[in-house]
């Protein structure tokens, strides 16, 4: 008699251990999964943060001409995006720009430096437009969530933002809002939850 009575106690307990751990994975599943009950996401809060500053959209501009410095004022000396994005011809943005920014000029610099296109404007737009846009492949140039995480996270010109140099005057260019690593995480956070946009 004792010991079936020792039996029914450890089968409560098993069954009272299984379900206490199906439902904190559910919780953190829920955690993890979608935006907090009041719409929020904490991670699309600080991507968006870095995405909107102007070390980003002084590159994204709605125009034709870059915008430079903390103010976000038009380019010197008549550069203008050109037929590529590269600049116009015989007044390439690799006249000025190199590979690396340059403290002694104060001309900024990163491979492949150039406008974005159009289409990847984010100049006066609202952060749930440029989220939009980024995610959207005909406007994003062809990019799957995994093309745009590794962009996000790796691109030379994205992480140039965290060591933008010093401007023409030396004064160090301010950088985004969020350190770089905080920024990756939210950036990989977001995407894995499903890249789930709130509603503004
Ligand atoms: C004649 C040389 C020259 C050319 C050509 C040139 N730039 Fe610049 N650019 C500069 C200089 C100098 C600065 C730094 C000005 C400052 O911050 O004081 C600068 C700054 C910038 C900045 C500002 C960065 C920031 O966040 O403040 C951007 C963006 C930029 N250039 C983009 C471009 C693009 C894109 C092209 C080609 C379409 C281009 N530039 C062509 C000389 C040039
Ligand atoms: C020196 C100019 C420059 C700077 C600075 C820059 N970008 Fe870009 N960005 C570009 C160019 C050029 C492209 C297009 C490249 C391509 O499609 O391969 C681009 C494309 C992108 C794209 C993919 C297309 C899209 O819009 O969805 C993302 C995402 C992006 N940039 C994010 C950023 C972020 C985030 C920052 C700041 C932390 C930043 N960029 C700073 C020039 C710049």
């Amino acid at each position: 008699m004792k010991s079936i009575n020792v039996l029914y106690v450890i089968i409560f307990l098993a069954i009272g251990i299984l379900s206490v751990s199906f439902a904190t994975q559910g919780n953190s599943y829920y955690a993890l999964g979608s935006l907090s009950s009041d719409g929020s996401s904490e991670s699309f809060d600080k991507m968006m943060s870095v995405l909107m500053h102007k070390r980003c959209v002084n590159c994204h501009p709605a125009g034709d001409i870059p915008l430079q410095g903390e103010d976000s004022h038009l380019h010197n000396f008549n550069i203008s995006r050109g037929k590529d994005d590269h600049g116009l011809s015989g007044y390439q943005c690799g006249t000025c720009h190199q590979k690396e920014n340059n403290n002694y000029s104060g001309v900024p610099g990163a491979p492949e430096w150039a406008l974005a296109p159009l289409e990847m404007a984010w100049e006066g737009k609202t952060r749930v437009e440029i989220a939009t846009q980024m995610m959207d492949p005909t406007r994003n140039g062809n990019r799957s969530h995994d093309e745009i995480l590794k962009h996000l996270t790796e691109h030379k010109l994205v992480l140039w933002a965290w060591d933008p140099g010093v401007d023409a005057e030396g004064t160090p260019r301010e950088k985004p809002p969020v350190p770089k690593m905080e920024y990756i995480a939210a950036v990989k956070q977001w995407i894995a939850d499903g890249a789930i946009i709130p509603e503004n």
